[in-house]
C-alpha cells in the first residue's frame, strides 16, 4: 500500500473515532453519521475525554427565537413559553416576533446572527421569504429549527417541529361532516369553506387536508357549496385577519343565503371561526357547524357553550418542549435527532419532528384538557 493511502486512512479513522467519542453525529434520517471503519486508530490519536463535544456549543449561548406575529393565542404562549423556559434551561434567549412583516422577520433573523445565536427557531410569515438569510446563518454556523410552519426552497433549515398539517385539515374536515350529520339532520348541507393566510406554507396544507374529506361529500351533492367558491386562493384569508375573513362571510351570507340557511363552515382556524359565527349572527342565521384550530381559550368556552361546534388542540407547550429538546442535543454536540419523516421543501428533503393534533367537541373537552388547568377552568 503507498505510504500516502495509508496515512489517508488512518486519518479517516482517527477522525471516525473522535467523532465517536465526542460529536455523536448527525442522527437524522437524513443524514446518517458515516459508519465507523474497523477502529485500527491507535490509541495516542484519540482525544481526551474532556475534550469539548464538537459541533456542541456554550451552556449558556444565545438562542434567537423569531415569530411571525402575536396575533393568534399560540404565538403568544409560545412567545412566554420559549423565554421562561429557555432562560430555566441556563440559555439566553432573544424572542422576536415580527408583526406580519417578512422584512422586519429578516432583519430580527440578521440581528440575532449577528449576537451570536447558536440556534434560531423560526416560524415563518412567508415559508419561501427567508433563505438569504437563512443561508447567511448556515454560513455562520447556527442551526435553525422551523417551528409550526414549513420553511420552504432553502437549504438554511436542519429541521422543522410542528404538528402534521395535512393531517390537521383532514380532521377539520372530518369533524365538520361529523358535526353536520349531528347537529343538522340529513343532507344536502349548506357549506361555505374558508382557508388561512396564503403566505403561511401551513395554510394550503390545512385546506387540502380537510378538502380530501370534504370533497367526495360535494361531489356525492351531500355537501353543496352555495357561493361555488372551492378553490384555495377564493377561500384564503390573507394574513389570517379575523375582519377580513368576517367582511367575505358577510358578502357571502347578503349574496347566496338571503332564502336559504347555512349549515356548516370550514374554518382554518378559531379567531377566524368566532368572526364567521359573529357574521351569521349578525345575519339572523341559526348558529352552523363551524371547525377552528388552536383551542384559544375564548373558543373553548364557544365550543363549551355549544356556540362553535369545534376546535383542534395543538398545543403549544408540546411543541416547545420538542424545540427544547432539539436544542438541547444540539448543544451537547449529539446534532439534529433521529426522526423517520422528511418533507421536500422545495430544494432539500427536511426532518420533521411531527406531532399529533386532537379534535375537540363538547363531548371530550374534559378529558383532552385534564392536564391544562387553564382551560379546565373555562369548561363551566
Ligand atoms: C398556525 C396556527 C395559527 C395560524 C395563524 C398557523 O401557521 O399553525 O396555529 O392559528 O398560523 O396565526
Amino acid at each position: 500500500m503507498q505510504k500516502r493511502k495509508v496515512m489517508a486512512i488512518i486519518m479517516a479513522t482517527a477522525m471516525s473515532v473522535m467523532c465517536l467519542a465526542g460529536c455523536g453525529g448527525r442522527e437524522g434520517s437524513t443524514a446518517p453519521a458515516a459508519e465507523a471503519p474497523a477502529a485500527e486508530a491507535p490509541a495516542a490519536e484519540a482525544p481526551a475525554a474532556e475534550a469539548p463535544a464538537a459541533g456542541g456549543f456554550e451552556a449558556d449561548a444565545t438562542i434567537g427565537v423569531s415569530l411571525p406575529w402575536l396575533g393568534t393565542q399560540n404565538w403568544k404562549e409560545a412567545e412566554t413559553m420559549f423565554t421562561e423556559q429557555l432562560e430555566a434551561k441556563g440559555f439566553k434567549p432573544l424572542v422576536q416576533a415580527a408583526d406580519n412583516k417578512v422584512p422586519q422577520q429578516q432583519q430580527q433573523i440578521e440581528s440575532m446572527i449577528e449576537n451570536g445565536a447558536k440556534v434560531i427557531v423560526v416560524g415563518p410569515i412567508d415559508g419561501t421569504q427567508l433563505g438569504s438569510v437563512l443561508e447567511k446563518a448556515k454560513d455562520a454556523g447556527v442551526s435553525v429549527i422551523g417551528y409550526d410552519r414549513l420553511i420552504e426552497n432553502t437549504d438554511g433549515v436542519d429541521g422543522v417541529v410542528q404538528f402534521g398539517s395535512v393531517r390537521t385539515g383532514v380532521m377539520q374536515g372530518q369533524a365538520l361532516l361529523d358535526g353536520l350529520k349531528a347537529n343538522k339532520g340529513d343532507g344536502p348541507y349548506n357549506v361555505e369553506l374558508f382557508g388561512g393566510g396564503p403566505a403561511d406554507p401551513n395554510a394550503p396544507n390545512f385546506f387540502k387536508g380537510a378538502m380530501e374529506v370534504l370533497q367526495p361529500e360535494i361531489d356525492a351533492g351531500n355537501i353543496v357549496i352555495v357561493s361555488g367558491q372551492t378553490d384555495f386562493t377564493q377561500c384564503a384569508t390573507e394574513d389570517w385577519d379575523n375582519s377580513k375573513a368576517q367582511k367575505r362571510m358577510d358578502s357571502l351570507l347578503a349574496g347566496n343565503y338571503s332564502d336559504k340557511e347555512i349549515d356548516g363552515v370550514l374554518s382554518p382556524n378559531d379567531g377566524i371561526g368566532r368572526a364567521i359565527i359573529t357574521a351569521c349572527e349578525d345575519a339572523g342565521q341559526p348558529n352552523p357547524v363551524v371547525t377552528g384550530l388552536d383551542a384559544e381559550n375564548e373558543s373553548v368556552e364557544w365550543v363549551w357553550q355549544g356556540k362553535q361546534y369545534c376546535t383542534v388542540a395543538k398545543p403549544t407547550q408540546d411543541l416547545v418542549a420538542k424545540t427544547i429538546e432539539i436544542i438541547e442535543s444540539l448543544q451537547k454536540g449529539k446534532g439534529m435527532p433521529a426522526t423517520s419523516v422528511t418533507t421536500n421543501n422545495g430544494k432539500i428533503d427536511v426532518p420533521i419532528y411531527e406531532l399529533d393534533p386532537v379534535v375537540v367537541t363538547k363531548d371530550n373537552a374534559k378529558e383532552v384538557f385534564s392536564d391544562d388547568p387553564d382551560r379546565m377552568a373555562l369548561l363551566k
